[in-house]
């Protein structure tokens, strides 16, 4: 016999509202979704939330296509502007949200923007908050992110790690150890996913393909961070480098707005060697660098996915929040000056590519893991006699 307790009939059911935002989100957030599917439970209901940070059609609705992600139920439109009016904006917008849905938990990813502004939001309504991708840090704190990944993990419920320096992190700031949950790397699954995809030959329409099967090698290049772009005399530095890099071997550079805007408004020029684009949906991407010798970025998602797939990335930054992707995978941080950039090239000419391994549970299953922790959690067993 089944009996439910009378006390606690809501909890017989769970929604969950998951938040994506800017870019880097949306590859969190399909996997989860992913998985909610294919449990099909009637007692699970999840709406996606779409803040509306990044809004362009390369840096939004492109990968909601690209990842199969469905509609998301809301868009907040809250567009660009400075950390305080675009988090202001998403909070306003988010908060009716949260009071018409009435969620059991908020799930909030990675370290955007939209990550702080929605965990406070839901916090605040005595709405439980899960952060996917917590406890890592760079312990900077003037970049952007790592204040919103501090505040976040501060006020969240569930704690979900990719890494073991996560887990270390947050036992070090006090966490209790009940709320830590080491599931893995969702951006992996995703990776994973859409990998397995272009091996079937999903590929037929990429406007990159031509200019692929007419390099031998090349190199794949991201950068957008603030702290890279944002000031002439760095941003110059790096682009001599990567100037002279593309003499010897070409690099293929689709190009964040950020960065564009930059770029432009110093009339810093690109060699011709430099092939740039608009920015580029995540198949067409993962197409691009997956053959590439190796990968220079200041994104913090391709440090993981490279090293996933054991493919060399020179990190053009002063630090990392992941440290496994250079204690175990193919990563290495190499700073932001032109002499750094093309010393580290020098020596993968010289030395060869620097040898890693997979970390732990990157295994293509975190989306599962997180879904049966939330759902057990959320929604306990009726007792059985
Ligand atoms: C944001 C995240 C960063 C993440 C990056 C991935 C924060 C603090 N930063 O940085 O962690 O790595 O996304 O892309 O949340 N713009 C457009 N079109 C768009 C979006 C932005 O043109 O669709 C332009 C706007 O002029 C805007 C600028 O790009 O001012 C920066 O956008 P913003 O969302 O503020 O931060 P990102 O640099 O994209």
């Amino acid at each position: 016999m089944v009996i439910i307790n009378p006390l606690i009939p809501e909890l017989l059911s769970m929604k969950l509202l998951l938040i994506a935002g800017a870019r880097p989100n949306f590859m969190k957030i399909a996997p989860i979704v992913r998985e909610l599917d294919r449990r099909n439970d009637s007692d699970v209901e999840y709406k996606i939330i779409h803040t509306g940070q990044h809004y362009d059609f390369e840096m939004s609705q492109a990968f909601f296509d690209d990842l199969e992600m469905p509609k998301p139920a809301y868009f907040l439109d809250a567009g660009s502007g400075s950390h305080a009016v675009q988090t202001a904006k998403i909070m306003t917008a988010f908060e009716k949200v949260c009071l018409n849905e009435k969620p059991d938990v908020v799930v909030v990813v990675g370290d955007v923007n939209s990550t702080l502004a929605c965990s406070i939001v839901a916090k605040k309504l005595l709405i439980k908050v899960a952060h996917v991708e917590a406890g890592l840090r760079s312990f900077d704190q003037t970049m952007p992110e790592e204040i919103n990944r501090m505040v976040t993990d501060s006020i969240s419920d569930y704690l979900f790690v990719t890494e073991k320096s996560g887990v270390s992190n947050l036992k070090k700031e006090g966490k209790p150890a009940e709320n830590i949950h080491m599931v893995g790397n969702v951006m992996i699954d995703n990776l994973l996913y859409q990998k397995q995809k272009l091996e079937n030959g999903n590929h037929g329409k990429f406007q990159t393909l031509d200019l692929k099967n007419t390099l031998d090698d090349h190199i794949f290049l991201t950068l957008h961070r603030p702290s890279n772009v944002d000031n002439k005399e760095t941003l110059s530095g790096i682009i001599n480098a990567l100037n002279e890099i593309s003499e010897d071997t070409p690099i293929i550079f689709p190009i964040h707005p950020r960065t564009k805007k930059m770029l432009d408004s110093f009339d810093i020029i690109l060699s011709s060697q430099i092939h740039h684009m608009p920015p580029l949906g995540f198949s067409e991407s993962l197409f691009l660098w997956k053959d590439a010798i190796c990968v220079f970025t200041d994104s913090g998602g391709l440090q993981e996915e490279t090293t996933a797939l054991g493919i060399p990335c020179f990190t053009i930054r002063e630090n990392t929040e992941r440290p496994i992707t250079i204690e175990e995978g193919t990563n290495k941080v190499i700073g932001c000056t032109e002499d750094s950039i093309l010393q580290a090239f020098k020596s993968l000419k010289n030395d060869g590519k620097k040898k890693g391994k997979v970390p732990e549970l990157w295994d293509g299953r975190s989306a599962e893991r997180i879904a049966e922790i939330l759902i057990k959690d959320l929604n306990p067993e009726p007792l059985h006699i």
